[in-house]
Order: C-alpha cells, then sequence, then structure tokens
C-alpha cells in the first residue's frame, strides 16, 4: 500500500474538476451591479457601493428563490396579516454608544462619508442612521414595540427614532469596553425593572436585548406563546467554538423571568471577567456565554447542530435556545458554507462590513414598501459582499 490505487486518484482529479468548475462558476457570475466606483482595501475587496452576487441557496427546499431581485414567493408583512393581534407589550433594548472623537481630532475624510439613495451621511450620521433603520424596521414588524437605549450618562443624540426612548446608565461605553459594558447596561436595566423605577404598571412586558444592526423582519411576539416556559433565550447556531451569539437575547417579562434572566447575565458577566478580559473587544461576552452554558455539566452541545430549539436549564435558569438560521440571520462570512436565506427568517443581523448593506436594504424598501421579500433578495445577492463601513 506504498502508493494509493488507480480508483482512489481518479475520484481525486474528479474533486480538483469539481473544485475548479465551482470556482470559474462562482467568479464568472459574480456580476456587480455598479452603482458606484470601487475601492480597493488591502487584501480583501471592500465596495462603497451596493455590490450584488448571485444568490444562494437556489432551488434548495424552504429557502428564499429570486429572480433577479424580485422573491419568486411574496410574504405579507406582519402588520398586513394580523398576525400581530396579541395585546402583550414587548419592547426592544439596545445600547448604542456614540463616538465623536474622530471629529475632534482629525479633519473629516472624505473617505469616511457614505451617501445611501439621495443622502450622505458623515461618521456620526451613518452611526445614527442605522440606529433609525433599525428602529424602522421596527415600526414596520413590530409596530406597536418601542426600543428601550441604553447609552452613557453624557451621550447626546442629535435625534431620537420615534418609538424610542434613551436611557442613561452610567459606565464606560468606550470601544474596548463595550462589549463588558453592554452586559453590565443590561443588568442594570433589568434591575431597574425589577426594583419598579422603571414603568410601574401591572402589564407584562416582555424584553429583547438587540444589537442594533440588525433588522426585524417579522413579528417575534409569538415567541413567549410558542415557548411557555423559558426565562431567557439564546440564539445559536452550529458552530463548534462559538455556537453562542449574543447579539439576540429574548427575556420573559415577568418577575421570574426577569430576575432569572438577570442572574444569568451576572454568571456570564463574571465569568467574562474572571477569563475573558484579553479576548478580542469583540468576543468577551460571547465566549464568556459559551463557558457558561457549556460548563453545564448534563449539556449537551451535540444539540446545536441541528437548527431546531429546545429548551435546557443552566444555573437554574430555563434557557430557550432558538436557531441563529431563523432568529438572527448573518450570512457566513469567508468560505463558510451558504445555503440560501430560509424563508421564514425573522431576525437579519448586519455584523461586521454589512453595515451598509443594511441601510442600503432599508433604502430599497423605501422605494417599494410592499413587503420585506423582494429587499431579501437583495440581502442574499450582497451576503458575501464586503462594504467599507
Ligand atoms: C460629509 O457629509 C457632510 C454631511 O453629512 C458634509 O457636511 C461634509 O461636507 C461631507 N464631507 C466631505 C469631505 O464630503
Ligand atoms: C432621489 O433622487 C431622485 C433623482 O435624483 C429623485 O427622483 C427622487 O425623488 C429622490 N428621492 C428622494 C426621497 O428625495
Ligand atoms: C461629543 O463629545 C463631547 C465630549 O466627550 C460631549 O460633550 C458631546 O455631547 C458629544 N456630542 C455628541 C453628539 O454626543
Ligand atoms: C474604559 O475602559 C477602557 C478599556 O478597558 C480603558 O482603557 C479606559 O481607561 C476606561 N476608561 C475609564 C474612564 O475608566
Amino acid at each position: 500500500m506504498a502508493y494509493p490505487g488507480k480508483g482512489k486518484w481518479k475520484w481525486k482529479c474528479m474533486r480538483y474538476l469539481a473544485l475548479i468548475f465551482i470556482m470559474t462558476l462562482l467568479f464568472s457570475g459574480f456580476e456587480l451591479s455598479r452603482i458606484g466606483n470601487s475601492k480597493s482595501g488591502g487584501r480583501q475587496q471592500k465596495f462603497h457601493y451596493l455590490a450584488l452576487g448571485p444568490a444562494a441557496g437556489q432551488g434548495l427546499p424552504n429557502r428564499i428563490q429570486c429572480q433577479g431581485l424580485n422573491a419568486i414567493k411574496k410574504r405579507p408583512l406582519p402588520s398586513l396579516s394580523g398576525l400581530t393581534l396579541v395585546n402583550r407589550k414587548i419592547s426592544f433594548v439596545s445600547v448604542f454608544a456614540i463616538y465623536n472623537q474622530s471629529l475632534q481630532t482629525s479633519v473629516q475624510r472624505a473617505s469616511t462619508n457614505v451617501t445611501v439613495g439621495n443622502t450622505t451621511f458623515d461618521k456620526i450620521g451613518r452611526s445614527m442612521e442605522i440606529l433609525n433603520v433599525f428602529a424602522n424596521f421596527i415600526k414596520v414588524s413590530m409596530p406597536k414595540s418601542n426600543i428601550f437605549i441604553l447609552t452613557d450618562a453624557t451621550s447626546n443624540f442629535p435625534a431620537v427614532p420615534s418609538n424610542a426612548a434613551v436611557m442613561h446608565i452610567p459606565g464606560n461605553y468606550s470601544r474596548n469596553n463595550l462589549m463588558l459594558q453592554r452586559i453590565k447596561s443590561y443588568i442594570d436595566f433589568l434591575e431597574a425593572r425589577l426594583s419598579g423605577n422603571i414603568w410601574k404598571q401591572n402589564q407584562v412586558e416582555h424584553f429583547i436585548f438587540t444589537d442594533s444592526d440588525i433588522a426585524v423582519v417579522d413579528d417575534l411576539s409569538h415567541i413567549y406563546e410558542d415557548y411557555r416556559d423559558f426565562h431567557i433565550a439564546l440564539t445559536f447556531r452550529n458552530n463548534k467554538h462559538q455556537p453562542l451569539n449574543s447579539g439576540v437575547i429574548f427575556v420573559r417579562g415577568t418577575v421570574e423571568g426577569v430576575s432569572k434572566a438577570k442572574a444569568f447575565l451576572e454568571e456570564v458577566l463574571e465569568a467574562y471577567k474572571s477569563m475573558f478580559m484579553k479576548a478580542a473587544r469583540m468576543l468577551g461576552d460571547q465566549l464568556a456565554l459559551n463557558w457558561i452554558v457549556k460548563s453545564q455539566p448534563l449539556f449537551d452541545v451535540k444539540r446545536f447542530r441541528a437548527p431546531k430549539a429546545f429548551v435546557a436549564e443552566v444555573h437554574r435558569t430555563r434557557v430557550l435556545f432558538l436557531p441563529c438560521s431563523i432568529f438572527n440571520w448573518t450570512p457566513p462570512e469567508g468560505a463558510g458554507q451558504f445555503h440560501g436565506m430560509p424563508e421564514d427568517v425573522k431576525v437579519i443581523h448586519f455584523k461586521g462590513s454589512r453595515k451598509r448593506l443594511m441601510l442600503e436594504s432599508w433604502n430599497f424598501f423605501k422605494s417599494h414598501p410592499v413587503d420585506f421579500s423582494d429587499m431579501m433578495c437583495l440581502i442574499l445577492k450582497s451576503g458575501r459582499t464586503k462594504y467599507d463601513f
């Protein structure tokens, strides 16, 4: 057995040929719809205009199918389909800090300006626009919900979306501390809720803690009805090292739910502080979250392999695990497998270098605001593009 048999070589050859074939398809098929000039950003090209490629997942079942920028199957907007009949109050909570040092220290460079549709945003403007678009999506998909924006003691918002309120929670919101501060602010928020310092009302109010670079494209209120026994819900994907994402967290608004969720986040904060302070500034909270969950002796990590919701007890808290593919969908980065966009996706996360795509998506929806279906084709066709902000 010094050398592989003929059959094995043949098989290898075929695999290489198949690979070359796929690569050729990828590169030849990558038609760019040009709405500006391209800019080479070093190793990986980054775009400052909307760049579209082929849509993944075509022909696969339960995936969004597109003809150009037209979705073949239309999905009615939740507010129009009458799904929002539940009279339960659900609020979004998001940490948002304004960074304006760069304006004071350097002359505004042309490259930091961003033009989407007819509007040009400077550095602060584009970050405020992320917040606006986040709020706008919620106005459409969950019109009865509002947003609590948690921020530092001094931030002055030039404008606050009409469905949002700013809450100042003192802390260190500097970039390098933001992920740690975010957990602290969530805890303080839940504490304020428990102690009755805010919104003394008898109505149960559920909370969804999210990043602000997400688009809610469907009504999420049914989560609390469909799964009646969780305190806190997290989103997971099939990723060995980082199965949990901290970008979308549901909390049941009962006294028990809020206190258990708070205790859970306190455990995460402790793990963060004691073990993951040196982690890259964006990852500490996720590493801590993973550690807390995986350190449960009875927890079966194999359950992360299938995108199916399940409940597990973690630190005396009942945690609902929801698949990222529906509740926190983001196109995989780099060369990961990409099977398209699930038809029933509810939350789209514009992580990393996709922020501009979030603004472009809203701009696209605004121009024909019938439903989100066609916009999802735009996102699907552009999900692999890296943008310059
Ligand atoms: C950037 O945009 C702002 C408006 O948002 C404008 O006042 C400023 O002149 C622009 N800067 C450049 C270099 O184009
Ligand atoms: C944007 O510009 C185009 C043409 O330049 C114009 O037709 C359109 O009305 C503008 N849209 C808005 C919202 O101003
Ligand atoms: C910018 O920063 C200064 C000092 O840090 C602060 O006083 C000011 O309110 C900030 N501006 C905005 C728009 O947040
Ligand atoms: C905030 O946190 C950062 C990163 O840990 C640190 O460098 C900075 O000194 C802190 N700022 C204050 C005011 O504590």
